[in-house]
């Protein structure tokens, strides 16, 4: 533990300032005129491993941007670590919110400001210099690989195919990921599960046109208020899903489940606070930890159309748009979810538009079993750190490539996150807090450490 403490300590500058190298590099998947961002942070990364002790460290190229894959082999009967992150970030959009820029990493108030802060550059980092730590101090005790993609804030379309094709090289006993959140410093979890996700994208069309609303306006259908109304539709007075078979075969947790995730530490009055909301909102019979981990949900996430410009335009717009996703838990199909929305969708269109539905990305939910050895590392290894013994939580978000793990190489992963969810993913003014940044450098190799002890009995 001392050696772990005295090596972070004597080093902790450099880690910083390496992680804010990192975070300067603009590398967000949804916009390829980033592609050369992209590039750079790969081989950045690669550079990294390749520092930190890493061998046979790879930028390997796919269909889409490179996945970088390094490993440390010591011993053949030791375990195996697949340590999994990516290096692509989410636009950081609406750039004026930023309080100071997405892409220059500052330090306001003991936290890190930046796109990718802790989703996931910050948190993948982590597990670079807690190898170059166990290196350094020769204590790695298990064999560690390495594989940070650069798509998943897209939805991982090409990491499906390298995994199939590198089967044997990602062979591993454990996956281990830092890019979910924790409750907080003094109440630590570990996230048992991941969401699914079916993300869509509508279109309801009217008049060929853009119309004189004065003229037309009143005889001619809206696709706006349409668009509108059919959403409006899409939950009923309870605030479930209205959409025919959506909840057919979702596994339901006993009630005994149900209690111990409720037991969690949670405030909802400073989550209201937090939020700036006077109430919370959702399915009616579920608490709001239950709302966002084990039931699925239905969101808009943008829409527009018509007239958004400066001052006024009086015109009946000829269409209107709208991206839908939809979080799902285990026993719902992503893809007959996707299947049941678009019927369903258009299916509610009244004849004075039509309709057009698309299927964007989507991705299956994840469960993970609490009584692997991996799980008892992690919940030892916080334990060790925080000096308290970890929560289990279900997390809200989504890592769609994670069930893939379980199906293509029969791995479970452990989901060893140090983020906080007032860290503003996706959101202006991302942070992570530069405690976490160094308590998870600090706690990761003692996963190992366990890992290793527990294996060998
Ligand atoms: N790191 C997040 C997922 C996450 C965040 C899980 C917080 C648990 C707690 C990941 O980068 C992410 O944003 N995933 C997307 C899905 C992806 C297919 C775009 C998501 O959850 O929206
Ligand atoms: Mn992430
Ligand atoms: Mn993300």
């Amino acid at each position: 533990m001392q050696t772990i403490k005295t090596y972070i300590e004597t080093h902790k500058q450099r880690f910083l300032d390496e992680l804010f190298e990192l975070l300067r590099f603009p590398s967000i998947s949804a916009n390829p005129a980033h592609q050369p961002d992209i590039i750079h942070t790969a081989n950045f990364v690669a550079q990294k491993l390749v520092l930190a002790g890493a061998d046979a460290v790879e930028v390997c190229q796919t269909a889409g941007n490179p996945i970088v894959y390094g490993h440390k082999i010591i011993d053949a009967n030791l375990p195996t670590v697949l340590v999994y992150g990516h290096y692509d970030v989410q636009p950081p959009e609406p750039l004026e919110l930023w309080h100071t820029p997405p892409f220059e990493p500052t330090i306001r108030d003991g936290k890190i400001y930046a796109r990718g802060a802790c989703d996931d550059k910050g948190q993948f980092y982590m597990h670079i210099k807690a190898f170059e730590l166990m290196m350094q101090t020769n204590t790695l005790p298990c064999n560690i690989k390495f594989m940070i993609e650069g798509e998943e804030e897209v939805g991982s379309d090409n990491l499906g195919d390298f995994v199939i094709a590198n089967k044997q090289k990602l062979q591993a006993d454990v996956v281990l990921i830092s890019d979910t959140s924790m409750i907080s410093m003094e109440n630590p979890s570990l996230e048992t599960g991941l969401r699914g996700l079916s993300y869509m994208e509508v279109e309801v069309v009217g008049p060929n046109k853009d119309l004189h609303s004065g003229v037309y306006g009143g005889a001619v259908a809206n696709p706006a208020t349409i668009l509108c109304q059919m959403i409006a539709s899409l939950h009923d007075e309870n605030n479930q899903v209205n959409i025919p078979g959506f909840y057919d075969g979702i596994i339901e947790l006993s009630p005994e489940e149900r209690n111990e995730l409720n037991a969690a530490p949670f405030n909802l009055t400073d989550y209201k606070k937090d939020l700036g909301i006077d109430e919370v909102w959702g399915e009616t019979g579920y608490t709001t930890i239950e709302r966002t981990g084990i039931r699925p949900t239905l969101e808009v996430n943008g829409i527009w159309g018509g007239y958004t410009g400066v001052g006024a335009k009086t015109v009946l717009p000829s269409k209107a748009n709208a991206k839908i996703s939809m979080r799902l838990v285990p026993g719902q199909d992503w893809r007959k979810i996707s299947d049941l929305f678009a019927a369903h969708f258009k299916a509610i269109a009244p004849p004075s538009v039509k309709v057009n539905v698309v299927a964007h990305h989507g991705g299956k939910p994840y469960v993970t079993p609490t009584n692997s050895i991996a799980f008892k590392a992690a919940q030892l290894a916080i334990e060790d750190a925080f000096g308290k013994k970890p929560v289990p939580t279900r997390g809200g978000g989504s890592i769609p490539i994670v069930a893939l793990f379980e199906e293509e190489l029969g791995i479970k992963t452990v989901l060893m996150g140090f983020g906080l969810d007032s860290d503003s993913l996706h959101s202006p003014n991302e942070k992570y807090d530069v405690f976490n940044f160094y308590k998870g450098i600090e706690t990761i190799p003692l996963f190992y450490k366990h890992f290793a002890e527990l294996s060998m009995r």
